[in-house]
């Protein structure tokens, strides 16, 4: 038994950042910092809008995730060959491992890429020898999810999964992602089974800034394990129920949801009562080089704006995000063992 009482609250961000954990709701396109987006445009003979890291930086003012989308996209227009790809992947499993993250479950999007004639091969290979030297160099264990752009459609999707299928062992999964407003879930569903069927997990961005019913459609249609964002499901007292019953995970992202007005404040985010209410809650930088931080930063910041969180919640966020991932049992059970380890010792005496 952790004696949570004995940890005062002022060693709190201290322990959230020494903490292990997982990342589960990271686009490695949102980790593209300004400094690299400019090194790569220089590389690649790429001409930029922006006529300065400062004034790219400047740009980054968000009123919606569309706002938002826009210049994400813009960005990755620099990323063209293999090794930029892993380059990407690298800088940030670096970053990840020096915040004691153990397990990265890391989004791409391919069609971005592919859209302007990258191969396929490039940007999977790339990424996963990222992921193989993370592992290889600092025991971080990484891995990819492929995800489809939700505002092209269905048969675009289908043709990016065949485009992947050689490389099927480099990715576990695939999910859904971009603009949510007016593309619900179910205008995926065939593909989604199709992945399904190929032993991919299944994740989808749903109730960010669309209604509880894409939550619902998420989990009816396509059979997801995980709601990537889903905040919105305090809308329906009946989902909230639903979910927390069957220990659906929600991969929150309390940065972005400042920037992109999902929320107005930190102090105003529905964290306390998604946890209240018993759900599978983790905590996730979605963009970290677009809103402001990176994991340690997205829990300290949070921590610090609703004092009713504590470290009996530091330790369940962590906890959730290893029961939450789709490592093999025998690596949950390590990393939990060694979440349990880190918080015995600072309640000891
Ligand atoms: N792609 C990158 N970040 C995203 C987000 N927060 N929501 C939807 N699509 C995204
Ligand atoms: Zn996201």
């Amino acid at each position: 038994m952790i004696d949570f009482g004995r940890i005062p609250q002022e060693r709190l961000p201290a322990l959230l950042r020494t903490m292990p954990k997982a990342e589960l709701h990271i686009h490695i396109e949102g980790s593209l910092e300004p400094e690299m987006i400019f090194a790569l445009a220089k590389r690649n003979g790429v001409a930029l809008a922006y006529p300065s890291i400062e004034a790219l930086r400047a740009a980054y003012a968000f009123s919606d995730l569309q706002s938002f989308l826009d210049i994400y996209y813009a960005g990755a227009s620099v990323l063209l060959h293999e090794q930029d790809f892993f380059d990407l992947g690298f800088a940030y499993l670096h970053k990840a491992a020096a915040e004691n993250v153990r397990c990265a479950e890391v989004f791409f999007d391919p069609q971005t890429h592919t859209a302007r004639g990258v191969a396929m091969k490039d940007v999977i290979l790339g990424l996963s020898h990222a992921c193989h030297r993370a592992h290889a160099e600092w025991g971080l264990q990484a891995k990819l999810i492929l995800c489809f752009l939700r505002h092209l459609s269905e048969d675009e999707a289908m043709a990016t999964l065949d485009a992947a299928l050689p490389w099927r062992e480099q990715f576990i999964g695939v999910g859904l992602d971009s603009s949510e407003q007016g593309h619900p879930p179910e205008k995926f569903a065939r593909v989604f089974a199709h992945a399904r069927a190929l032993g991919l997990h299944v994740v989808a961005h749903a109730g960010e800034e669309g209604p509880p019913a894409y939550i619902e459609s998420a989990l009816d249609v396509l059979h997801v394990g995980r709601i990537d964002h889903g905040v919105r499901c305090v809308e329906s007292p009946a989902l909230v129920q639903r979910l927390a019953r069957e220990r659906m995970p929600l991969t929150v992202c309390p940065l972005s949801n400042v920037k992109l007005c999902v929320f107005p404040t930190l102090a105003e985010h529905n964290l306390p009562a998604l946890l209240q209410a018993g759900l599978c809650v983790t905590i996730n930088s979605d963009d970290p080089a677009y809103f402001g931080g990176y994991l340690n930063q997205n829990f300290v910041e949070i921590f610090a704006a609703l004092p009713q969180l504590g470290s009996r919640e530091a330790y369940t966020l962590a906890r959730n995000s290893f029961a939450a991932s789709f490592a093999t049992s025998a690596d949950k059970a390590r990393w939990m063992s060694e979440l349990d380890a880190h918080f015995s010792a600072a309640a000891a005496p």
